[in-house]
């Protein structure tokens, strides 16, 4: 206001007169509806300006409208809170200003209140409800209550720019608050709003929830058979609960028979007795209750049962049961009827009963009755009850008949008893009482152990089963064989040719002997057969095959075959053989004897020499060198061959081999000659009496080599081309002249080279007489005259011989024949 007035003042003094209006100046405004600020200027004789502006810290809104040149509107449509302020509208008329202003205020309080969290309280707990009052303006105006009936529970109020107004109320409701109401109540205390908008208020019902309480059922009931009667329950809780009737089903089992707080049951039957549970429910919790029923009515469902139901076996352990379904507490009783008596075998006050008969027997066959009474009647249930015998079956395992069991097996004769709950086992062999020591019993099987067999337990068996009242046996015979190995062939002596021999076939251990059959077989078919004789015990058989090999036995195969004639022996253990091969012997032949390498045999040559037999058995090889009557065992060998090697052989190992072959059948010798060949070498010459002699005298060159095939000698005077020759190496030169002193040279030659030695012979002149020419004095040595000078030569070279043998070398003085 303060504001206001300091316009006014401002205003011109000297203004002309005209007159300005503005309506309404004061306004309530309530938001959504229309209003509309009129401005103008009257008696304005001149142009006018009319112009609105805010006075407040906000913009002018609203819509100006000049429907003249001296009235302007203002308008708004629709009004809302932004149109809340004090407004001025200016007029200048010429040059005259005026002013005015308008205070526009604005409030809104258009719904009821709405009430929330009602509709799900719990009984116990803190709910808190809700009430909320929206579009508010101002809000700070705005006053909330909570009421039940005229008692005020809780206030509220709103707060400045938050246009919806709230306000929470906590609450602790009781059951019986449910349904109760409860109002909220809002204020708009703002001036200027209308009475009757003032006050809005909305009221709504507790809804509160509680489980199941103060159940009602119907009292005890007593009722007869057949009629009708209904049972009631109920309990109150909200929500609303559900009723659900129960009662123990036939197997203890609670059965379900409707869901409604009445039960109605017509036609009532015993079944019908008993405990009703009524449950009452909803989702907060349940409550229960029950109520006995009580029918009156003689037993009924009387009934007897024998277990098992099956057939009864002698030997069964039976239970014989007695039921009733007496609804009232009575007797019951279970007899037997036999032959018009009646014996009470059991009597119970329960509702069931029963006898157990352990190992029933035929004669508890018979008829059994089950009587049940109490006061309002009685019901009698009857059975049959029939005992017969086990369909006992006895087998015997591996078989009953005749049976082949080897001697020293593990042998187990199995006794099955089937359709017999408990067999008793009893073996039986004759003149053994105490058989039954030796067998095992394990419920239907029963085992006699026969390890490992002997003789003695060949017999018959028998196995005698119990069964209650009915006996069985099965019987077997056992027959022992005992054949344990294969046959042994042995050779008696070696196999000749042309010699009687034999072989000899042993199966050892066997029984019964008078089965065993031996056959002795060729390629060509049987050769001999015999079959053994009877003995009570083990028995050691010998079969011989006598025979002279020809030369097309060897190599024969020859079996003894063994075969135990008796049945239910396995075929792999009644037939044996064993197979031999005829081997002959003969004494050594085709002995040979080779040497390695050529023909012509050098000095330094690599020999070997061989030697080779063919025996058998095969015996003793001996390589054997034989010189001059004396025999050298070179090597010796139990081989059918056998060979010596002489490296880089020697002139000295010329001479006859021989290899000698022996076995006990005799012996073959084979030989041959070894020669080698050598040119000369280590030639001396010697010369008798000396190399110097008187004129007139005699000289005797020898000239000796060693070598082979001989040498050829030629001496040759070196200064006179003349030669002489000779086949032995010697030389006579007779009655020397001075003229024969010279250069001597032998020229020793054979097939595979010469040698040549040169020496100086030298005559002293004799004053007397002429020296004798070449030619008288030189005589070659040639034929029988040449045998002589040898001869001679041999003896006075003795000692020249013997170093030559001691060495090894050949002598020349001895070779012979030569030829010129
Ligand atoms: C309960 O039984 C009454 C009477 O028979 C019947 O009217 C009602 O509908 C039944 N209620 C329900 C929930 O079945
Ligand atoms: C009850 O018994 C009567 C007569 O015996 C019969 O007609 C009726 O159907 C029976 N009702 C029921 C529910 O079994
Ligand atoms: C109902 O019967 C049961 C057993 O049959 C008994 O334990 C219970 O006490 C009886 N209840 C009433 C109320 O007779
Ligand atoms: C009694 O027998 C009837 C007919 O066999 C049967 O329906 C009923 O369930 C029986 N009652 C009982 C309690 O077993
Ligand atoms: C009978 O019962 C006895 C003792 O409980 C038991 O040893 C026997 O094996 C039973 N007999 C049969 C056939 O079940
Ligand atoms: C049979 O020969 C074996 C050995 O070859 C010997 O141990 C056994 O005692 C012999 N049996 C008879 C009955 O002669
Ligand atoms: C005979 O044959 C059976 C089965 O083929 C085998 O188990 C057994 O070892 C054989 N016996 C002999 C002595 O070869
Ligand atoms: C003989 O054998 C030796 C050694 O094996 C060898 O050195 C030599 O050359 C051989 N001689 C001949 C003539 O083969
Ligand atoms: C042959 O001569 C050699 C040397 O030339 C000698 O070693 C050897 O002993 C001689 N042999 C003989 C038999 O005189
Ligand atoms: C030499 O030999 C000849 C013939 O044999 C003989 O007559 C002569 O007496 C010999 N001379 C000497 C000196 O011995
Ligand atoms: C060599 O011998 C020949 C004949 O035998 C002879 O005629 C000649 O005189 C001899 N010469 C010498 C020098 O002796
Ligand atoms: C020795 O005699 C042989 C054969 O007659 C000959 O080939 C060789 O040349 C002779 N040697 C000498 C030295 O005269």
């Amino acid at each position: 206001m303060a504001l206001t007035i300091m316009m006014i003042l401002a205003l011109p003094v000297a203004a002309k007169s005209f007159v300005m209006e503005l309506e309404p100046r004061q306004m309530v405004l309530r938001v959504g509806e229309r209003q509309v600020l009129r401005c103008s200027a009257r008696d304005c004789s001149e142009s006018a300006t009319l112009t609105w502006a805010s006075l407040e810290d906000k913009p002018l809104s609203g819509i100006t409208k000049n429907p003249s040149a001296t009235e302007s509107l203002l308008i708004f449509d629709p009004v809302s809170t932004v149109h809340d302020n004090l407004v001025v509208c200016k007029v200048s008329c010429g040059n005259v200003r005026k002013q005015m202003h308008a205070t526009v205020k604005v409030y809104s309080f258009p719904r009821e209140p709405v009430i929330s969290g009602n509709a799900h309280m719990l009984v116990g707990e803190v709910n808190t409800l809700t009430c909320e009052v929206s579009a508010v303006y101002p809000p700070e105006y705005l006053e909330i209550e909570w009421l039940q009936g005229e008692r005020v529970l809780h206030m509220d109020e709103g707060k400045a720019d938050i246009s919806t107004v709230s306000s929470r109320y906590k609450y602790m409701p009781t059951s019986d608050d449910n349904g109760k109401a409860i109002t909220c109540r809002a204020r708009h205390s703002f001036e200027g709003v209308p009475e009757d908008e003032k006050t809005k208020e909305t009221t709504v019902s507790l809804n509160v929830m509680y489980a199941p309480r103060d159940i009602r059922i119907s009292e005890t009931a007593v009722v007869k058979m057949g009629v009708s009667f209904t049972l009631t329950c109920s309990a109150e809780g909200n929500p609303r609960p559900v009723v659900v009737w129960r009662k123990a089903g036939p197997a203890g089992r609670p059965v379900t028979l409707g869901e409604n707080e009445t039960l109605a049951v017509r036609n009532v039957t015993v079944s019908h007795a008993g405990t009703y549970e009524c449950e009452t429910m909803n989702t907060l919790g349940k409550l229960t209750a029950t109520v006995n029923v009580t029918v009156q009515a003689p037993p009924t469902n009387t009934s007897i049962t024998v277990s098992p139901a099956n057939e009864l076996k002698e030997g069964d352990n039976v239970t014989i049961s007695c039921y009733t379904d007496s609804v009232t507490a009575g007797r019951l009783v279970l007899r037997r009827v036999s032959e018009g008596q009646e014996t009470d075998l059991h009597t119970s006050s329960d509702p069931t009963t029963s006898v157990s008969l352990p190992s029933v027997r035929l004669s508890d066959s018979g008829l059994y009755e089950c009587e049940a009474l109490n006061q309002h009647g009685s019901q009698t249930a009857s059975t049959q009850v029939t005992v017969a015998v086990h369909p006992l079956k006895v087998e015997l395992y591996p078989g009953d008949g005749v049976i082949a069991v080897e001697r020293g097996a593990s042998f187990v004769l199995s006794c099955r008893a089937t359709d017999c709950p408990a067999p008793a086992f009893f073996w039986k062999s004759p003149l053994d009482a105490s058989i039954g020591s030796r067998s095992q019993t394990q419920g239907p099987l029963s085992q006699l152990f026969l390890s490992p067999v002997g003789l003695k337990d060949e017999r018959a068996y028998t196995c005698e089963v119990k069964c209650g009242s009915v006996l069985k046996s099965k019987r077997t015979e056992i027959k022992v064989f005992s054949f344990p190995s294969d046959p042994v062939i042995e050779n008696s002596g070696a196999h000749v040719e042309g010699q009687m021999s034999a072989l000899r076939c042993s199966v050892c251990d066997v029984f019964p002997a008078g089965r065993l059959l031996v056959e002795w077989l060729d390629d060509y078919g049987v050769l001999l057969s015999e079959e053994g004789s009877f003995s009570s015990g083990l028995q050691n058989l010998t079969s011989t095959l006598s025979f002279t090999p020809g030369a097309g036995h060897q190599g024969r195969l020859i079996t003894c075959r063994a075969t135990l004639q008796m049945d239910g022996v396995p075929g792999n253990m009644s037939v044996r053989s064993a197979l031999t091969t005829v081997a002959l012997q003969y004494a050594p032949r085709n002995t040979s004897i080779t040497v390695s390498s050529a023909s012509e045999l050098k000095e330094g040559d690599n020999v070997t020499i061989s030697c080779y037999t063919d025996s058998v058995p095969a015996g003793r090889l001996v390589l054997r060198r034989v010189s001059e009557g004396q025999e050298t065992d070179l090597r010796a060998s139990s081989d059918s061959t056998t060979s010596v090697s002489l490296p880089s052989v020697r002139l000295s190992d010329s001479g006859l081999y021989e290899c000698e072959a022996l076995n006990q059948h005799g012996s073959q010798t084979a030989s041959t000659q070894v020669i080698v060949k050598a040119p000369p070498r280590n030639t001396t010459v010697q010369l008798f009496p000396s190399s110097q002699v008187q004129e007139g005298q005699n000289i005797t060159i020898c000239c000796r080599t060693v070598s082979f095939p001989p040498s050829a000698v030629i001496l040759r005077k070196l200064d006179n081309g003349t030669a002489l020759y000779s086949p032995d190496g010697t030389f006579l030169l007779l009655n020397l002249t001075p003229h024969d002193t010279g250069l001597y040279q032998v020229n020793v030659t054979n097939d595979l080279g010469y040698e040549t030695e040169v020496f100086t012979i030298s005559v002293m002149e004799r004053q007397s007489s002429p020296p004798p020419s070449w030619n008288d004095v030189i005589v070659p040595v040639v034929g029988a005259a040449a045998m002589a000078a040898v001869a001679t030569t041999a003896g006075l070279a003795t000692h020249y011989l013997i170093q030559a043998r001691k060495r090894g070398s050949y002598e020349l003085a001895k070779s012979t024949p030569h030829a010129i």
